[in-house]
């Protein structure tokens, strides 16, 4: 016994120094990918060429310019509609596999409703897929980036139901015209980020409504539109396509600020199910986390309501929602700590109190020049061990993912710190916890309209002039150490 005791133990440090080895080379498994992303709305401008109609954020920058921080709006943006030829160029030059883009509902379906199509509008997504393939870059397309036709607005955007059966027009609309040649579809972008902040539900608000009560109408909504999405795609699509569709979730790390504490490990827990586990348990598990369903119950009843806020599947629905995913798309960019709070009695409905807690980010953490990215590099890992061990290890494509500052100097050595950390975590998870990650998009390809913070805040690999009508583009130094990443599939 002690003989093979003592072989078992040789084994098993044999085993881990292996797997040490592997990960010191920093190197990818071969069938992994890189890529980079746009957004439509961020980068095309043309916002009324060529027959296109209004989306909400067109709506909103003209109507509230005041709200965004250089007051400025995508009309122009990047030019992306007249330059896209440059983009494929640039991102060939970069050698990436994957190029990420969303459409824009209203270029292909001017009216949002309806089936009328604007044939130019296909006509540009057509010329960009092809031209990717042309030079071996596969197209990952988005169908929705939070640009909602500005006609949804008076309905009430996403809180309600009518636009889900929209949406799925829609969705059906771009596969058949896109779908011999595009295989990774996705359907929502951000789903938190449309309904828990003004980026996507209506066009001509403030960020000031009744939080806790919109943003669980449109998530559900949301959920029930993607799944929609997903079985036309699988019904209609999926056998001569032999494509896959996803959804990408935002996750931000919550950890405990006292370990110790299992108020604050309740506290994190809850964020992540509040945040995260709202949309994603629906989709790989069923229905909404329990702590989820309890919590807004709970407080629902303290503030007088005769049911919860949030609203509740029927039978049909969690089973028509469970299992719409052939992978999970993650954006990653902060990691904060939680901690318990002494609960208010009574409070507006909100989210945040909903989820009982409060955060905070590490005063030690490296910080942008944007206070809400601090340079957490390790909370990629626990998010992905997170998924793992709670929806099985499904299939995982780090959608975005990047560093934002508001220099405009091209020696953004920043950019190529933190991308380095957050690749060397990618790699770490793949090679240690035996995550399913398969393939690393970059955000941003080129900086571009950042919502909110206009021009200031810039995520490009490429950096744009836009005060140069031709918008020119020049590689930042983050280019060449992409570009030696991807080349050499290891992080140098
Ligand atoms: C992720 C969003 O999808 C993208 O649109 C945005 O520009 C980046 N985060 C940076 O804020």
């Amino acid at each position: 016994i002690l003989f093979l005791q003592t072989n078992l133990q040789i084994m098993m440090s044999l085993y881990s120094i292996c797997r040490l080895t592997k990960s010191q080379e920093w190197r990818f498994p071969d069938d992994f990918k890189f890529g980079v992303a746009t957004s439509a709305y961020q980068v095309e401008g043309a916002w009324n060429a060529d027959g296109k109609g209004v989306s909400i954020w067109d709506t909103f920058t003209h109507n509230r310019s005041f709200l965004i921080k250089d007051g400025s709006n995508g009309d122009i943006a990047c030019d992306s509609y007249h330059k896209w030829e440059e983009d494929v160029m640039m991102a060939k030059n970069l050698g990436v596999q994957l190029f990420g883009i969303s459409l824009s509902w209203t270029r292909i379906l001017p009216d949002g409703y309806g089936t009328r199509i604007n044939q130019a509008g296909v006509d540009y997504y057509n010329k960009l897929i092809d031209k990717l393939l042309e030079n071996q870059i596969e197209p990952v397309f988005t169908l929705y980036h939070w640009d909602l036709p500005e006609v949804f607005s008076p309905l009430g955007g996403w809180s309600n139901p009518a636009l889900i059966d929209y949406f799925a027009i829609y969705a059906r609309t771009a596969f058949a015209l896109f779908g011999d040649r595009v295989k990774t579809w996705i359907t929502f972008n951000d789903a938190r980020l449309i309904c828990q902040t003004y980026k996507g539900l209506v066009g001509d608000i403030t960020s000031v409504y009744p939080l806790g009560v919109i943003e669980y109408l449109c998530g559900h909504n949301i959920l029930k539109a993607h799944a929609e999405a997903y079985h036309i795609y699988d019904e209609e699509f999926r056998r001569t396509q032999k494509g896959k569709v996803g959804i990408t979730l935002d996750f931000t790390w919550s950890e405990p600020a006292n370990m110790s504490n299992p108020a604050d490990v309740r506290a994190a827990e809850q964020y992540i199910q509040f945040e995260f586990g709202i949309y994603a348990n629906p989709i790989l598990n069923y229905d909404y986390p329990e702590v989820v369903k309890d919590r807004v119950a709970q407080r629902s009843k303290l503030e007088g309501f005769s049911q919860s806020r949030l609203p509740q599947f029927t039978l049909a629905e969690k089973l028509r929602i469970r299992g719409t995913y052939d992978y999970l798309g993650i954006n990653h960019y902060i990691t904060l700590y939680a901690q318990a709070i002494e609960e208010p009695l009574i409070t507006k409905p909100n989210i945040h109190i909903d989820a009982g807690g409060s955060r905070y980010s590490d005063t030690n953490w490296g910080e942008s020049e944007e206070p809400w990215v601090k340079l957490v590099p390790w909370g990629l890992r626990p998010s992905l061990l997170f998924i793992r061990d709670r929806y099985g290890n499904p299939e995982i494509l780090i959608m975005v993912n990047g560093y934002a500052d508001a220099s405009e100097v091209l020696d953004d050595n920043n950019r190529i710190k933190y991308d380095r950390e957050f690749l060397k975590g990618s790699l770490q998870s793949i090679n240690e916890d035996d995550v399913n990650v398969k393939a690393y998009i970059a955000w941003s390809l080129m900086d571009s309209f950042e919502w909110e913070n206009g021009y200031t805040l810039k995520s490009g690999i490429y950096h744009v002039n836009f005060t140069d009508p031709n918008r020119a583009r020049t590689p930042k130094k983050s280019a060449e150490f992409y570009k030696n990443v991807i080349r050499t599939a290891t992080i140098v």
